[in-house]
């Protein structure tokens, strides 16, 4: 057996600081993974009585969340689910307003690089890319059966790619096309080749678009941002890690629309990124964004 993939959690060090965790306190990771963040958030919250909620949408994730973190028993609380329902899965938890509640976007190594999975062009799987195996459409169904306008606008919008037309053409052109591998050839030969034109694979945009329609991840994060505050006790924080700018935007604009309302202060002026030390020990949080704000209100005395 190899060793188990690690997943390395980016910009801890900084999400814990804004997170501020007390050891007595209510803190929900919305984005458990493997378990990473949570751990150093249970390992202050194992200093008291405090609470970990943690939620994926992944129950592999979750699986293996559980198994990592089962030394801090009762203290940690595992739910799965959407994000988007984060009002419902902090009731159903029977928990008291949070202090703090974490989200880390995207996807985690483990889920990367498990080839059965499909997100990975560097790995031959299905075209699965589902984070939810309950989630209805996978990335083999829309690649196989949308038209090539509708294919062409969804790696526009969601990659962000200015070759989205001429993929687009050659994915019908091509189809049936069952494997992450062949999809990523495909794109790759579409792509006119002009050496040192792209420092990343060819397949990346277009893959990055598959997997943020299959899951609906922007639609998810707006509406998880217009619930965070409601979960969150006065003073409590929200801590944000996105990793492209697509991610980034949406949760800028939900920041900007607390701060104009006076719900929420931001305590990141600017977007916070990882130092050239964290990034040289990890490429992965190379394009890593976290900000944060505080709900506004004062907690109640002894609280
Ligand atoms: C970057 S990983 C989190 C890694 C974690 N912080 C760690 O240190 O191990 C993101 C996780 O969020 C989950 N996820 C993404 N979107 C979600 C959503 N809308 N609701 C719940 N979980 C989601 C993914 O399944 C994945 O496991």
């Amino acid at each position: 057996m190899g060793s188990p993939i690690l997943h390395r959690p980016v910009l801890l060090r900084e999400a814990l600081e804004f997170l501020k965790v007390r050891p007595d306190g209510t803190y929900i990771d919305a984005t458990l993974g493997t378990g990473g963040h949570g751990e150093e958030i249970l390992k202050v919250l194992r200093r008291g009585k405090g609470k970990l909620l943690g939620i994926d949408r992944d129950p592999a994730a979750l699986a293996h969340a559980r198994d990592r973190l089962r030394e801090f028993g009762e203290q940690l609380i595992v739910q799965h689910g959407n994000f988007d329902e984060i009002d419902s899965l902090h009731a159903a938890a029977g928990l008291p307003p949070a202090d703090g509640l974490l989200a880390d976007l995207g996807l985690s190594s483990l889920q990367l690089e498990d080839a059965a999975r499909g997100f990975s062009f560097r790995l031959s799987g299905p075209l699965d890319m589902r984070m939810d195996p309950d989630t209805s459409v996978t990335a083999e169904e829309l690649v196989n059966r949308s038209s090539e306008h509708k294919l062409a606008d969804l790696i526009f919008k969601f990659g962000e790619e200015r070759h989205s037309r001429r993929i687009a053409r050659a994915i019908v052109k091509a189809r049936p096309i069952r494997k992450t591998t062949e999809l990523a050839q495909v794109v790759t030969r579409a792509i006119p080749s002009r050496a040192g034109l792209y420092q990343i694979h060819p397949a990346t945009r277009t893959f990055m678009a598959l997997r943020l329609a299959v899951n609906r991840e922007l639609e998810s994060l707006e509406t998880f941002l217009g619930r965070a505050l409601s979960v969150l006790a006065p003073g409590g924080r929200v801590v944000l890690l996105a990793f492209h700018s697509l991610e980034d935007r949406v949760v800028k604009r939900a920041f900007q629309a607390w701060k104009r309302s006076g719900e929420a202060v931001v305590l990141t002026r600017k977007v916070v990124r990882p130092s050239e030390e964290e990034v040289r020990a990890n490429p992965r949080a190379r394009s890593g964004r976290l900000r944060a704000a505080e709900k506004s209100g004062t907690r109640e005395a002894g609280t």
